[in-house]
Order: structure tokens, then sequence, then C-alpha cells
């Protein structure tokens, strides 16, 4: 089962357990319904399940809706690694094919590199022929070069806005903006023209010449997803896993990740 920040924005102060949250996990399918087509019991899936208001995959057994974003796990990949995959990496591809029609050899800033998103979308950027520049705090500099950056700054320095010009003096072609509040802050590094992709929500700035955008949810990233389940199976791009909880301490994992402060993904496992 996949943390994310997301899922403490269900869970409330007073809840009764059990009170299952959780929007994305891994698992075998135990049956299907009748109608259900493209899936059979026993295969090996990841998936996200928005079918319940609070979402529900931290749990035993899921209902999950056909419709919903199930991908098949490919040979040599683990549960635990799979349910990492489908919320941080259906967001870096929507946030990517935003850029879609940006130039091929493009430069992108990825404020919140070493994060669940930020560590996909690095390697993904990189395949996709970017000139790659993230932010982080120093600790996970030299961890962002490993995945492919070209740039590394540390939010922390007054600097790394000059940082970022020094090296592309023109302003990049586009931020995605992962981290809350980095919109605004990463809008002088972006090139007249150039567009801005908002992961949290930060409110829209309406900036003379640059296009300013939100993750397109409704584009549809299915095979995407399915291929970088198989290439993170094949070892070529790197899955971060900050840390693997037992189930029981599923409270800490989320105090974990609502510290903003986790490399890579975190999982729970049902022991
Ligand atoms: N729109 C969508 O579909 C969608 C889907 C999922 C999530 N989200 C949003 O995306 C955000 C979470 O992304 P995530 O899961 O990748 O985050 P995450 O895994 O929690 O990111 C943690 C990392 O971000 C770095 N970081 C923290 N503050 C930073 C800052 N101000 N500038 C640059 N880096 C910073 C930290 O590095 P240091 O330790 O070095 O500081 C840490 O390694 C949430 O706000 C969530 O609501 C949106």
């Amino acid at each position: 089962m996949g943390v994310g920040i997301h899922d403490s924005y269900f869970l409330p102060n007073d809840a009764k357990y059990p009170f299952p949250i959780g929007i994305e996990a891994a698992g075998v399918i135990e049956e299907i319904g009748s109608e259900v087509r493209g899936h059979r019991p026993e295969e090996r899936i990841a998936f996200v399940s928005s079918m319940q208001p609070k979402g529900g995959t931290w749990a035993e057994y899921v209902a999950v809706k056909a419709t919903s974003l199930i991908m098949p796990i490919p040979t040599g990949l683990g549960f635990v690694e799979a349910a990492a995959i489908p919320v941080a990496g259906n967001t870096a591809l929507k946030a990517l094919g935003t850029l879609a029609t940006a130039p091929v050899d493009g430069s992108l800033f990825i404020a919140g590199g070493s994060g669940a998103i930020g560590t996909v979308a690095i390697q993904l950027a990189r395949q996709r022929g970017w000139h790659v520049a993230a932010s982080a705090s120093k600790p996970n500099h030299d961890y962002m070069l490993s995945l492919g950056a070209h740039k590394v700054v540390d939010y922390g320095n007054p600097h790394w806005r000059e940082q970022i010009l020094e090296w592309m003096p023109n302003g990049v072609d586009a931020v995605l903006a992962v981290q809350p509040g980095t919109s605004a802050e990463s809008l002088p590094v972006v090139k007249d023209g150039g567009t801005l992709v908002s992961i949290s929500g930060d409110a829209h700035i309406s900036e003379c010449g640059i296009h300013m955008t939100g993750v397109p949810y409704q584009m549809d990233v299915l095979d995407d997803l399915v291929q970088l389940m198989e290439q993170i199976a094949a070892g070529e791009i790197h899955l971060e896993l900050e840390q693997v909880y037992p189930f029981a301490d599923a409270l800490a994992a989320l105090a974990k990740v609502q510290t903003r402060r986790a490399r890579g993904k975190l999982v729970l496992r049902r022991e």
C-alpha cells in the first residue's frame, strides 16, 4: 500500500478505527464482476481506487471499479515496489504530458526533485531528452544527480534562482512545481513563453508570457504507466523506497510523509 500526503487529508482527528484510507495498493485479484473484461482472478495488479470517499486501499480486501487505474505487475516486480508506483507515476506522467509540445531538447526545473513524484519525473524527463534541474536540500543533491539531474539547487539557499539562471541564462522552458508554494517562487526562472505545471494546486498566478497549468486529470497515461512499471522491473528506472513500514505502523508512515522530507516513496506492507 502506497503512502502519500494526500492520505492524511482523509483521516479526521476523531477517526474511529478501523478507518480505511489509502488510494493505491498492489495485490492479487480475488474475484471479478460478471461484466468485467480484461482482468482475471489471480492476476497480480497495482491500482488506484477512488471508489470509497476516503480511499480504502489500506485494507486486506479492496473493491475496485474496473474503470479504475489498474496495471498488471510485470514479472520480477514485487507487491511492495508495485504499490509505490501508481500515484507518483501517474502524476509525473501527466505533468510531463502537458509539456508534449515543448522543444524536444528543452530545459525543465523540478521544484521538489527528491520526493516520490520528483524521483520518477527526473528520470522520465531525462529519457525524453530534457535538460533537467531539480531542487531539494543539500543532503539530497547527490541522489538527484544519480537520477540524472544535470543541475541541482538547494531551495534553502536564497540564491537558488540565480543558480538556475546561470545554468539556463534565458530561463527554463518549463517547471514542474511539485511542492506547495513552489509555483510562485519558481516563476522568475521560467523563460518568456514557458510553462509552469502546478502539481500541489498552488493558486494560478497570471504572469505575462508564462502558461500556468495544473495536472490534467483526464489525460490517459495507462500505457505509459504500464511501461514505467516494466522499466522499473527491468532496472532501467530507479524506484526509491525511503522506508517500508509494517501495517501496524501506518500512522508513523503518515506522520513521516507529512513532514515532506521523505526521499522517494513510503510503503506499508501487510504482515
Ligand atoms: N496533482 C496530483 O495529481 C497529485 C498527486 C499526488 C500528489 N500531489 C501533490 O504533490 C505533493 C507531494 O509530492 P511528492 O509525493 O513527490 O512529495 P514528497 O515525496 O513528500 O516530497 C518530499 C521531498 O520533497 C523535498 N522538499 C520538501 N520541501 C521542498 C521544497 N520547498 N522545495 C523543494 N523540495 C522540497 C524533500 O527534500 P528535502 O528533505 O531535501 O527537503 C523531500 O525529499 C503534495 O503536495 C501532493 O498534494 C499531487
